[in-house]
């Protein structure tokens, strides 16, 4: 389903994926780890479409997704792509509904079916009665949540977490794991994980490690 094939991404001087490749099939969770700088987020971000390989291709259903023009491309990653990170997640101004409804709100969708399925996606999530409340206003585990929820809203062919229990005790952490395998089970979603949370990596369908710019063998 999506595909990069001999990636490389430098910043300066400094050489981060040295002629990557990785294919991710539907419906399979692939957790994504290695050292500190290793380039997980920058991969994470290069398979998302946020960012672009100095050389190679990702490739997409079939598309070389850099062969898009950008409006295009923005397009294609809202309609395809979900995003769980560790920081910054939800906007703070937004309540837990809103921020769950924007992705849908940006593809031109019926605004009362977008707000209905975000609040069956934060009901089915334990959130049922906090749809109005702020980021502020939920515990970190319930913000993760929501991440999730909106990640979920345009139903995306893969969803990509960065880290997405690097800030959650470890009760809520195996919370958030089980939420996961219970979407791939249900739905087959296909995920892609960037973690350095042992139980998790081991979950996956496959664990991979970024060793020296390339997935070790
Ligand atoms: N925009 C940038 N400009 C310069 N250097 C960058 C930039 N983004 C990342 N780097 C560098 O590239 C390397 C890989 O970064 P990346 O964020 O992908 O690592 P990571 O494996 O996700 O690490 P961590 O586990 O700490 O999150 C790091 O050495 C980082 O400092
Ligand atoms: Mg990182």
């Amino acid at each position: 389903m999506l595909s990069v094939k001999n990636v490389y991404k430098s910043y300066g001087h400094l050489s981060v994926l040295k002629g990557l490749d990785l294919e991710i099939k539907k419906g399979e969770v692939v957790s994504i780890v290695g050292a500190s700088g290793a380039g997980k987020s920058t991969l994470l971000h290069i398979l998302g479409t946020l960012d672009s390989p100095d050389r190679g291709e990702v490739v997409l259903n079939n598309t070389n997704v850099f062969n898009m023009n950008s409006q295009a491309l923005a397009s294609m990653r809202n309609e395809n792509m979900g995003f769980i990170f560790q920081f910054h997640n939800l906007l703070p101004e937004f309540t837990a509904l809103e921020n769950v409804c924007i992705p849908g709100f940006i593809g031109k969708k019926n605004e009362e079916q977008v707000r209905d399925r975000a609040r069956k996606l934060l009901a089915s999530l334990g959130l049922s009665g906090r749809e109005e409340h702020k980021p502020s206003q939920l515990s970190g585990g319930e913000q993760q949540r929501v991440a999730v929820a909106r990640s979920l809203i345009n139903e995306p062919a893969i969803v990509f977490a960065d880290e997405p229990s690097g800030n959650l005790d470890s009760k809520n952490a195996q919370e958030l794991h089980k939420l996961f395998f219970d979407l791939k089970d249900q739905f087959q979603q296909t995920f892609v994980i960037v973690t350095h949370n042992n139980e998790l990596a081991e979950m996956a369908d496959r664990k991979l490690e970024i060793v020296d710019g390339v997935i070790a063998k």
